[in-house]
This record gives structure tokens, sequence and C-alpha cells, in this order.
């Protein structure tokens, strides 16, 4: 029986090395039918909906994947016909490569980079990330908050998978049942058991001295929704 109290030390393969383009980019696409499928965008671009307004934006998407998540702001942007420089950066160079044959026609800029190690060219309004900080240890996170307060001049946003063992048992069915994904079939389950509670996160915050600034947010179904707001 699985232990839910505390965040596992379980490692995703999609974090290994010696993975195949096609095997990374089908595991990218994939996910992208998991979040349509679990209403994952919806917090993150309910939140940016408050932000889109007049001013030109720089968002940063860290973890950025498939660009899925970038896809749909760029798309929102444009409805609320608000200007959008848009920056998904990767630490698998899969990822870029990935994102780009999904975007085709999109002016998203793709980086690879370790998140911790990129610079900027331009100033960053608004870091954004989905499914990324569960892939990081607790002293890594809080690092990331910190990284992220530092340079966001406008708020940050996360979101995330909450741990518990309704969509761990959920997920492990589903992908073992629907997916035929190696990738899928043994992170998707890992990433509920990595992710976090209300409580995992105000500790966190609490090590970053970001608590008092930072609001923590149970969205359903079973995720967990981090923001600043600085403006
Ligand atoms: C589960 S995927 C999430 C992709 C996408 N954001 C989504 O919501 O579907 C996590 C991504 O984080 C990336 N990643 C992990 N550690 C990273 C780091 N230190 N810097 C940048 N990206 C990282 C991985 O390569 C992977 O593409």
């Amino acid at each position: 029986m699985r232990d839910f109290s505390h965040r596992s030390g379980q490692s995703e393969l999609m974090d290994e090395g010696g993975l195949s383009f096609e095997e990374f980019h089908h595991c990218l696409r994939s996910l992208e039918v998991i979040n349509v499928l679990t209403l994952a965008y919806r917090p993150t671009l309910r939140w940016l909906k408050g932000m889109m307004v007049g001013a030109p934006l720089s968002i940063l998407d860290a973890g950025s994947g498939g660009g899925d998540m970038l896809r749909r702001v760029e798309r929102q942007a444009k409805h609320a016909r608000c200007s959008a420089s848009l920056t998904g950066v990767d630490l698998n160079p899969w990822s870029k490569q990935s994102a780009t044959l999904s975007s085709p026609s999109s002016a998203i800029r793709y980086e690879t980079a370790d998140i911790f190690d990129f610079e900027a060219k331009t100033s960053v309004d608004i870091v954004i990330c989905s499914l990324f900080t569960h892939h990081l240890s607790d002293g890594q996170i809080v690092d990331f908050l910190r990284w992220m307060d530092g340079r966001a001049n406008k708020g940050w946003f996360i979101n995330d998978l909450q741990r518990h063992k309704l969509p761990y048992y959920f997920i492990k069915a589903a992908t073992a049942l629907f997916s035929h994904n190696r990738l899928i079939r043994h992170d998707a389950a890992v990433s509920v058991s990595r992710s976090f509670t209300v409580a995992d996160w105000r500790n966190l915050l609490d090590r970053a001295d970001l608590r008092a600034r930072a609001r923590v947010q149970w969205v359903f179904p079973f995720r967990i929704c981090v923001s600043c707001r600085k403006v």
C-alpha cells in the first residue's frame, strides 16, 4: 500500500536520459490530452485573464513541455487584444522540438535550459508553470519560489497536482487501460505521488519567506494552485 503522507522520491522516466524524440513527443501529446480531460488549463487562464488588461505582457512558462499551456495563453491574449510575448523554457531539448512541431504558426519562443540557469533577455512580467514543481525536490522548490518572485514583475502562478490516493489509483488504472506510452503509464501516477498537499505548500512558502504574499488554492479536480499577484 502506498503512503500518501509525504511526497514520494520515486523518479519519473521522462526525467531520465536516453529517450527517443518519438517517445518523448508522444508522451507530451498524450499529456495534452490528459490536460484537456482534467480541465488543467482553466485555473491558470482564469488568473491570467485578470492580468490581460492594457499594457503588453511578457510571460514565461517554466517546464513548458509541449507548449500546450502557452498555445492557450496565446489564444486568450489574442481574444483579449493583449499583446503578449510568450517564452517556454524546458530542460529537455526534445521539448522545444515537440512544441515547435505542435505550434508551427505561432510566435511563441521555446528555449532549452535548466530554469535555474535561464537568464531572460528582456524583463519578465509573469512566470507560470504547470505540472512542473512536482519534478523538483523540496529544496529546489524553495529556490524556484524565490527565483520566480525575484524575476516576475507582476506575479507568478503555479499549477500542480494534489497528492491523494483517489487521483493516484484513478490515473494508474486509466493509463494502464488507455495509454500505450511507457512514460505516461509510469509517470502519470508517480506524478501524483510526488505532488503536494495544501499544508506542503504552506510549509514551502514559509521556507521561501513568501507565505504572507502568496495564495494557495485547491482547484477541482485534485489540483493545487499557488499564486502571487504584485499589481
Ligand atoms: C510533466 S512535464 C509538464 C509539461 C507541461 N508544462 C504540461 O503542463 O503538460 C514537466 C516538464 O518540466 C521539465 N523540467 C524538469 N526539470 C526542469 C528544469 N530544472 N528546468 C526546466 N525544465 C524542467 C521537463 O523536461 C518536462 O518537460
